[in-house]
């Protein structure tokens, strides 16, 4: 079997299943992913140095070997925090309001992508497989075919792709769109964002673009399809087993006594949607006075990209809606909200999952959202919470049995969560078992073994 290398800028396989973090969901699928077959897991080791020096650091880690190397200080701000977070995450999270450009940024992303492919390029033998992921690499397929590699050459976006309108505001918009005609295959997470990347290519490109999500420009053949993300539902569920899972279900049963818990899991990013959540969390106050001293809102939120002035804006005002809640709200025995700016292993968050009656998943976008699919798993089929879902998030493509929301209608929200909390137990035991045959039956290994197939056709 040939060997399969993945890219991806954060490599992150924790020391042991389950363990701690606010890794995302890119990092919890590939380690997942990996584990099931031989290959190499490239890409930045998150640390800063003060040159450039292009040496691998080869690991070996719970049965995935990893290769990494560092960048330097101008690296990580240019092309990270810079031309990553800055440029091209607010923008295909549809927040063009908040995408900056800056020439440097550009110049950063082409110089890091170049120096991936320099490091990684002589590690890759004539019959490996290159799976590259996410945003921050988009033109790495190209670096590599430029130095020589004849590989098959995959790409998956973990995020959303923007309707063709929204990217034509980037700034050489088109020549980086060229750079992904390089791969063999493109893989999103859902429909809507390979309609919008083919619409993109027909009509900005005028290149012939096939029913079958062929597209051909130039002499250069690509295949676009989507492969939606999921669990590993088996180790997931047997991690629920853990002393850990149970430990945390019962400390939030035991202090959330009478009360019905919600429960809310985002890294602390303004795609997730969290301050209209908390709007809408204080319109259902409002609406329901009786209700806020038989509820209580649990936010886990693990700050993200803190070098990121829209990041520390968007914690600034969630420290200050939850102060404001809490404060109209509380008696000096109870608190509406408890707002927690860490991050949980998922070991706990299985058991902080089950212990919650509605999980609350609102993103104004999401590429997937695994948050979602990990708390309709981690249920108890006899008596399971209900999902309150945004439909903005990949996740609503496939997950048509929660409660669709539109995350900026307060009052759709609000009284999603009241249909949610009172919901009979017939009902919420039929939605949940279409959930979880879905979610059962996507898993990540499914996800990876698709993506991989098709790779190799
Ligand atoms: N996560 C975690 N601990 C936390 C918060 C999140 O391990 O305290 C995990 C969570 O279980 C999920 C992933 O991080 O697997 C988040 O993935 P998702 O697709 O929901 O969002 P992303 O962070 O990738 O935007
Ligand atoms: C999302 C992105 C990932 C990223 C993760 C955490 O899941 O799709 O590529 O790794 O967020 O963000 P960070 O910037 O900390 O890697």
């Amino acid at each position: 079997m040939s060997r399969l290398i993945v890219v991806s800028n954060r490599v992150s396989v924790p020391k042991a299943r389950g363990a701690a973090g606010s890794q995302g969901g890119l990092a919890v699928a590939l380690g997942s992913a990996l584990r099931e077959r031989r290959g190499i897991w490239f890409g930045w080791s998150g640390k800063e140095t003060e040159t450039y020096t292009g040496d691998i650091n080869m690991q070996k880690n719970d049965g995935v070997t990893t290769a990494t190397i560092d960048l330097e200080a101008q690296d990580v701000d240019e092309y990270y925090n810079g031309y990553a977070n800055r440029t091209l995450w607010p923008l295909f999270h549809y927040r063009i309001d908040l995408a900056e450009y800056e020439t440097g940024f550009g110049k950063g992303y082409e110089r890091v992508n170049k120096r991936f492919a320099d490091s990684l390029g002589p590690l890759i033998e004539p019959e490996d497989m290159v799976w590259v992921h996410d945003y921050h690499l988009l033109p790495l397929g190209s670096r590599l075919r430029e130095r020589g590699n004849k590989n098959k050459i995959g790409f998956f976006l973990h995020i959303p792709w923007p309707p063709r309108n929204l990217l034509v505001a980037l700034p050489f918009h088109e020549r980086l769109v060229l750079t992904m005609l390089d791969y063999d295959l493109i893989g999103f997470q859902d429909e809507e964002s390979v309609d919008s990347f083919l619409g993109y290519c027909r009509k900005e490109l005028q290149a012939d673009v096939r029913e079958d999500g062929t597209v051909t420009y130039d002499g250069r053949s690509v295949k676009v399809a989507a492969f939606p993300i999921g669990l590993d539902y088996d180790e997931f569920l047997e991690g629920g087993q853990s002393g850990e899972a149970r430990q945390a279900e019962q400390r939030m049963r035991s202090s959330s006594r009478h009360r019905k818990v919600i429960i809310g899991v985002d890294r602390l990013d303004y795609s997730k949607g969290l301050p209209e959540r908390f709007d809408a969390l204080g319109r259902f106050f409002d609406t329901y006075p009786d209700r806020v001293a038989q509820t209580l809102y649990v936010q886990i939120a693990p700050p993200s990209r803190q070098d990121v002035v829209s990041y520390q804006r968007i914690r600034n005002t969630l420290e200050q809606k939850a102060g404001q809640i809490n404060g109209e709200r509380s008696e000096v025995d109870m608190v509406p909200i408890r707002y927690v700016n860490k991050g949980y292993p998922r070991q706990a968050l299985f058991g902080i999952y089950r212990s919650a009656h509605v999980g609350l998943v609102t993103p104004l976008r999401d590429g997937m959202n695994l948050v979602a699919k990990e708390y309709v798993a981690a249920q108890d089929p006899e008596d399971p919470g209900v999902l309150v879902l945004s439909r903005f998030a990949g996740a609503a493509e496939q997950l048509k049995d929660a409660l669709l929301v539109n995350p900026y209608s307060l009052e759709e929200t609000s009284e999603a969560i009241r249909t949610a909390l009172d919901m009979p137990l017939e009902e919420r035991k039929a939605r949940w078992e279409k959930l979880n045959e879905v979610i059962k039956t996507s898993t990540v290994e499914q996800w990876r073994s698709d993506f991989v197939e098709a790779l190799s056709a």
